[in-house]
């Protein structure tokens, strides 16, 4: 039986042959890792695996190679105050959350949020008040927030006579859908709400690398924002980083939070490789590299698009995804097929597969993606058809309506889905990637909903079974 060491061991797979890894971290297996970074991994073995020496410290710390790391990091950005994390963009979000909302507030968010916002609700007794996004049926996505949907959802609000104690974005999306958050920002803090911006796919945005780019949130002066950094910038594994500025969240409290949720033990290397992928960004060499990397992203869009390939459009150049559905191809059956082939794709979906370019350099890929393409289409084209995939029952806003903790701790049974209208559910429905909650726990399952996630139960066999756990 293969070892999970032995796995990691330099890819022998395929076989033969060449492989593309277009999935996450971005650092495409090494080759785009910064350069001090890489040195520090080909020196005398693990001498790097430190723990928090005086001269070293850690994210909380105000003393150490850490803390001046995180304080030029901050200027250079031009934020207030930064911490480094080794769980994810994951721990930082519900850090960040567990901050700026104390037990029994309720904090408005879409429905896109990654599960982490879900769970980091049901560590600090949050309501989640959720509100659902525009959906683009070709395809099965939701897409970018954008002002005139925000006023309706804040109409809404008002409406109920909500009064949330802060707000959550998520841009740009899994998929690189995004707009301005000047137009998303201004109006949330204009009714006294900080707002923490879930920036996990978006550190590229940061200022001073490409105009044509819609801006990070930091720009728009969000209080909070998360950027992953293995996702969207060049680090490794489990690295992210938090951003805070201005004065509507107490750092204090940030800090606390923080302690709560992280480990006592950061990886030295993990903090490091912080640094090192921000300092791509802030090196000219390194902001000259990643508009090399756009610059070939969209030639390379082109050719496939003027080759007949459909790809989707969104505002992120490094992300390609394959609209398999146009072709009648099911992405979660080209995913393998593809996959023996050597070309590794992100996140297969049902009428999709997104492919994640990173910040490795590919050459070649035009001509490979084309020729699997074809071969791809001899080999399953209309197999499935043509999707329209269907938007979720869901009203404009919405807080589930059993406490999310209680929903999901409390007893519980499971059930068919298809006899579970009417019930609680006691449980996430979440396929993984992506990461978003179709149910949350505590929400009431009406027969639409239940039909629905039928629906999404047969386009997601391996992921969505056929019971849910409802609240006994
Ligand atoms: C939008 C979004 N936010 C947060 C996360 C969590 O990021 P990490 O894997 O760095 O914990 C993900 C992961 O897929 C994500 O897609």
């Amino acid at each position: 039986m293969a070892t999970l060491l032995s796995q990691l061991l330099p890819a022998r797979f395929p076989q033969q042959g060449r492989l593309d890894a277009l999935h996450l971290p971005a650092h495409g297996r090494g080759s785009a890792l910064p350069g001090d970074l890489r040195r520090l991994l080909g020196g005398r073995p693990v001498s790097w695996d430190l723990p928090e020496l005086p001269m070293i410290g850690g994210p909380l710390e105000a003393e150490g190679a850490v803390a001046d790391s995180q304080r030029e990091a901050a200027a250079a950005v031009g934020a207030d105050q930064c911490w480094y994390g080794v769980n994810g963009a994951t721990g930082l979000l519900q850090a960040a959350l567990l901050a700026i909302a104390t037990p029994g507030s309720s904090v408005l968010m879409p429905r896109n949020v990654h599960r982490s916002l879900i769970q980091a609700c049901a560590l600090g007794g949050i309501t989640p008040l959720l509100f659902d996004l525009p959906f683009l049926p070709d395809r099965g996505h939701v897409t970018a927030l954008d002002g005139p949907w925000l006023a309706r959802v804040l109409q809404e609000l008002d409406r109920q006579k909500q009064r949330p104690v802060a707000a959550v974005l998520v841009q740009p999306t899994y998929h690189g859908y995004a707009a301005d958050p000047l137009a998303l920002v201004a109006p949330l803090q204009a009714r006294g709400l900080p707002v923490l911006v879930d920036e996990a796919h978006g550190a590229h945005l940061l200022p001073g690398v490409d105009p044509n780019q819609p801006r990070s949130a930091l720009a728009a002066g969000a209080d909070l924002v998360v950027h992953s950094l293995h996702k969207s910038a060049a680090g490794l594994g489990q690295t992210a980083v938090l951003w805070a500025q201005g004065t509507a969240v107490d750092s204090d409290a940030i800090a606390r939070s923080l302690g709560w949720l992280q480990t006592t033990s950061p990886s030295a290397l993990l903090l490091a490789s912080c640094e090192a992928a921000l300092g791509e960004w802030r090196s000219v060499r390194g902001r000259r590299r990643l508009n090399r990397r756009f610059d070939q992203a969209r030639a390379l869009a082109v050719q496939l698009r003027d080759s007949g390939l459909p790809l989707l459009e969104t505002q992120d150049p490094l992300r390609l995804i394959w609209h398999t559905a146009a072709a009648g191809i099911n992405g979660l059956d080209a995913d393998p097929w593809l996959m023996e082939r050597g070309l590794i794709a992100e996140l297969p979906e049902p009428g999709c597969l997104t492919f994640c370019l990173g910040l490795a350099r590919h050459r070649g890929l035009a001509r490979r993606m084309q020729r699997l393409w074809r071969e791809l289409c001899r080999h399953q084209g209309g197999t499935s058809p043509a999707e329209v995939f269907s938007a979720p029952p869901l009203p404009l806003l919405g807080a589930p309506e059993l406490d999310v903790r209680a929903a999901w701790c409390g007893p519980n049974r499971s059930v068919p889905l298809a006899q579970a209208a009417g019930a609680i559910a006691a449980q996430l429905i979440c396929p993984y990637p992506p990461g978003i909650p179709l149910v949350i726990p505590g929400e009431r399952l009406d027969s639409l909903r239940v039909q629905w996630l039928l629906e999404q139960a047969a386009l997601w066999p391996d992921q969505i079974d056929g019971m849910v756990k409802i609240v006994a």
